[in-house]
């Protein structure tokens, strides 16, 4: 996917020679005409000890940002396509490590995907439910290339997968009482898919109505449509576990439930990302799809609420069946 075509180049610009104070040092940025970025590197000269103070003044200005690179200031302004949003140089440093954090998170869904449907089939589920979480995989790996590709575009380099190495252990094992296991699926699939799944999919709703640039509305739309669909997955998991195991089961998903209803609510940024989301233009991110971090909060306790409701719902029609009548399903 395209990511760079939201940038527009206003006016024919080629190259830039930036030279480093007190080094012999030459660094070149290079603008290919198909990238259509627009570049403007300010080379300002500064006492080290008025350095902090250039900033603050230069970042006061409209649209613009420094980075201190060894004695130099560069300043960059980007324009989104509409001409109404301005992204500073501090902002694509945001935005290309926010949306790299979320690519990683998706590119981790995929095993976890892959986790659910291993667990069905040794369950014996229907088919669809496999085929559904077997979908769910490749959606996931959908996300993750298409935030990488954004992530990619602001850094100004390729971004992608790394090692991670809390999955190199592989995948946990199911207890092997029928009863159990299907709890625990049960269990897994009331937190990571009906309500985790569900708030993913309202967040991206959510940064949506902020959202101008046109890659990342597609990412988000496309991750809402999904995301929504992996927790309608999840609540039919969860009813062929009650279906399937009864009592016990639903005895589970009651003591998770109790779990869900103290579940800290996540901050909306990690600790690291804090002093670059700072020195960002709040309404840039916005624009490019970073919703507004007081979304992140609300967005949680209504999904909480909206779950536990559902949830409540579908145990007081659940079936009671001992888990001696349960039919076993070959597989
Ligand atoms: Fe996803
Ligand atoms: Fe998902």
């Amino acid at each position: 996917m395209k990511v760079k075509s939201h940038i527009r180049r206003r006016r024919p610009l080629n190259s830039f020679a930036l030279s480093r104070h007190g080094a012999q040092e030459v660094a070149v940025t290079t603008l290919a005409p198909t990238v259509g970025h627009l570049v403007r590197i300010n080379p300002l000269t500064v006492e080290p000890s008025k350095t902090d103070k250039l900033l603050q003044v230069s970042l006061s200005r409209d649209g613009e940002c420094h980075a201190p690179v060894a004695g130099v200031q560069s300043a960059n302004l980007h324009v989104t396509r509409d001409g109404r949003h301005v992204a500073n140089c501090a902002t694509r440093r945001a935005l290309a490590e926010l949306w790299l954090r979320d690519a990683e998170a998706e590119y981790a869904s995929v095993p976890a995907f892959g986790q659910v449907a291993w667990q069905l089939a040794a369950l014996g589920s229907p088919a669809s439910l496999l085929a559904r979480a077997n979908r769910g995989a490749l959606d996931e790996i959908d996300h993750a290339e298409r935030c990488y590709a954004l992530a990619s575009a602001y850094a100004g380099r390729a971004l992608g997968p790394a090692p991670m190495r809390r999955l190199s252990r592989g995948m946990g094992k199911l207890p092997r009482s029928r009863a159990k296991a299907l709890s625990v699926v049960a269990g897994e699939a009331l937190v990571g898919g009906a309500f985790l799944e569900s708030y993913n999919a309202a967040l991206a709703h959510a940064w949506l109505e902020d959202a101008t640039e046109a890659a990342s509305r597609e990412a988000l739309t496309r991750m809402a449509v999904d995301e929504a669909s992996h927790a309608e997955l999840a609540w039919d998991i969860i009813a062929f576990c009650i279906d399937s195991g009864g009592e016990p089961v639903v005895r589970r998903l009651r003591g998770v439930a109790r779990l869900v209803a103290v579940l800290p609510t996540p901050a909306a940024y990690r600790h690291e990302h804090l002093a670059l989301v700072a020195l960002a233009d709040p309404h840039a991110l916005r624009a490019h799809g970073r919703g507004r971090p007081e979304a992140w909060a609300l967005t949680y306790a209504s999904c909480r609420n909206e779950t536990l409701t559902r949830l409540e719902r579908l145990l007081a029609g659940a079936p009671r069946k001992p888990i001696s009548s349960i039919e076993v399903t070959p597989s």
